[in-house]
C-alpha cells in the first residue's frame, strides 16, 4: 500500500457511521489521578488489568472505531496474553497513539502553555507504526482569562501542532489534531466562543502553510461552552455557539471533528454531541473521541477488582451504545 492509501484506508476505518473514538492514553500522572479518586495504585500491572479489561469488552468495536493508547499500552499484552493492538484488530478497532510529550508553562508568555514532542517524532512514529498504530494524536491546551491565550501562545501551539502532523503524514500515520480550549474559570460562553474561533483560526492557518492534506487528518476540539465554574448551557446553547464558529473556520474537506469531553459529565457530554448532530446535517462527521466521559463510570465499576470485570465492560459499553446513538441525534437521556 502506498502512504496515500494507507491515510486514506485509516480515515474511512475510523470515520464511519455510528461510531467513535476511546481515548484510554492518559499519561501516568493523569491515570495516577484517575485511579486515586477510586482507590486504586497506579501501577504497571493495574494499569494494564484495567486498561486490559475495558478493551476487551465484548463488542465494543460496534460503537468504538479507534482507541487511543499510551505508549506504555501498546507494548502491552491483554490479561489473556494478546498483544493489545491484535486485541484491537480483532475487535474491528484502529490502534491509535498519543504522541506529544505532554505540556510545560511557555517562557515569556505568563499564563500560557506549550506542548512538547517534536524532537525524534518521526522515528517514534516508525516504531509505533511497527507496533500496530495506525493515528496518532498530539494535544495543545489554551488556557483562558480576560487576557489568555496571548497570541504568542496560540500562533507557537498552532505551529508546532501543524509540524507534528506533517510529519505524521509523511509516515502514513493519520494525525488527529488536537487543540483544547479548556473549561478551567469563570469565563462565558461567548468568551469561549471568541477564543476558540481565533484559536481554530490559527491551526487551519498553520496546517495550510504545512500543507497538511485536510482529507487525510481528524480534529478533536473541544465544545464551545461556559468555564467549569459558571452554570452549564442547555445543550442546544452548546450545539449552536459551536456549529457557529466551526462553520467560519473548519474547512469541509476536514473528513471529521471528533470532540473531547474535557470534564463535561458523561451524560453531559452525549447530550451535547446529540445536539450537535440535530441540525441537520454538516460537512463533517460529528462524532467522540471521550476519555472522562466514556471511562468515568467504567473506572467507578472497576474499583481495582478483577471480579468487577462484567460490570466495568457494561458500564463502558453503556456510555459507548449511548454515544454512539448520539451521532445521529438519537440519544434520550
Ligand atoms: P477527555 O475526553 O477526558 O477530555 O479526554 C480526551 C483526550 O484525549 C484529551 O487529550
Amino acid at each position: 500500500m502506498t502512504i496515500q492509501d494507507e491515510l486514506s484506508s485509516t480515515i474511512a476505518d475510523l470515520v464511519g457511521p455510528d461510531r467513535g473514538i476511546l481515548a484510554a492514553d492518559e499519561s501516568a500522572p493523569t491515570i495516577e489521578k484517575r485511579f486515586r479518586a477510586i482507590d486504586v495504585e497506579s501501577t504497571e500491572d493495574s494499569r494494564r488489568e484495567y486498561r486490559s479489561l475495558i478493551l476487551s469488552a465484548p463488542g465494543l468495536g460496534e460503537f468504538i472505531s479507534g482507541v487511543i493508547l499510551f505508549e506504555e499500552t501498546l507494548g502491552q499484552t491483554s490479561l489473556e496474553g494478546q498483544p493489545i493492538p491484535e486485541l484491537l484488530k480483532s475487535q474491528h478497532i484502529v490502534p491509535g497513539i498519543k504522541v506529544d510529550k505532554g505540556k510545560k508553562p511557555m517562557v515569556n508568555a505568563p499564563g500560557d502553555e506549550i506542548t512538547f514532542g517534536l524532537d525524534g517524532l518521526h522515528d517514534r512514529l516508525e516504531s509505533y507504526k511497527a507496533q500496530g498504530a495506525r493515528f496518532a494524536k498530539w494535544r495543545d491546551v489554551f488556557h483562558i482569562s480576560d487576557t489568555l491565550p496571548s497570541r504568542t501562545a496560540v500562533e507557537a501551539n498552532a505551529e508546532v501542532l501543524a509540524r507534528y502532523a506533517a510529519v505524521c503524514q509523511s509516515c502514513g500515520i493519520v494525525p488527529i489534531v488536537e487543540p483544547e480550549v479548556l473549561m478551567d474559570g469563570h469565563h462565558s460562553l461567548a468568551r469561549c466562543a471568541e477564543v476558540s474561533e481565533e484559536v481554530l483560526r490559527e491551526v487551519f492557518n498553520a496546517l495550510a502553510r504545512h500543507r497538511i492534506q485536510l482529507e487525510h487528518m481528524i480534529l478533536k476540539p473541544s465544545m464551545v461552552t461556559p468555564g467549569k465554574d459558571n452554570p452549564h448551557a442547555a445543550p442546544s446553547e452548546v450545539a449552536d455557539a459551536t456549529l457557529t464558529i466551526f462553520k467560519r473556520v473548519v474547512p469541509a474537506a476536514v473528513p471529521g471533528i471528533f470532540f473531547l469531553s474535557g470534564g463535561q459529565t458523561p451524560e453531559e457530554a452525549t447530550a451535547n454531541l446529540n445536539a450537535l448532530n440535530s441540525h441537520g446535517p454538516q460537512p463533517w462527521a460529528l462524532s467522540f473521541s471521550y476519555g472522562r466521559a466514556l471511562q468515568e463510570p467504567a473506572q467507578k465499576a472497576w474499583a481495582g477488582k478483577l471480579e468487577n470485570r462484567e460490570a466495568a465492560q457494561e458500564a463502558l459499553l453503556k456510555r459507548a451504545r449511548l454515544n454512539s446513538g448520539a451521532r445521529s441525534g438519537k440519544y434520550q437521556a
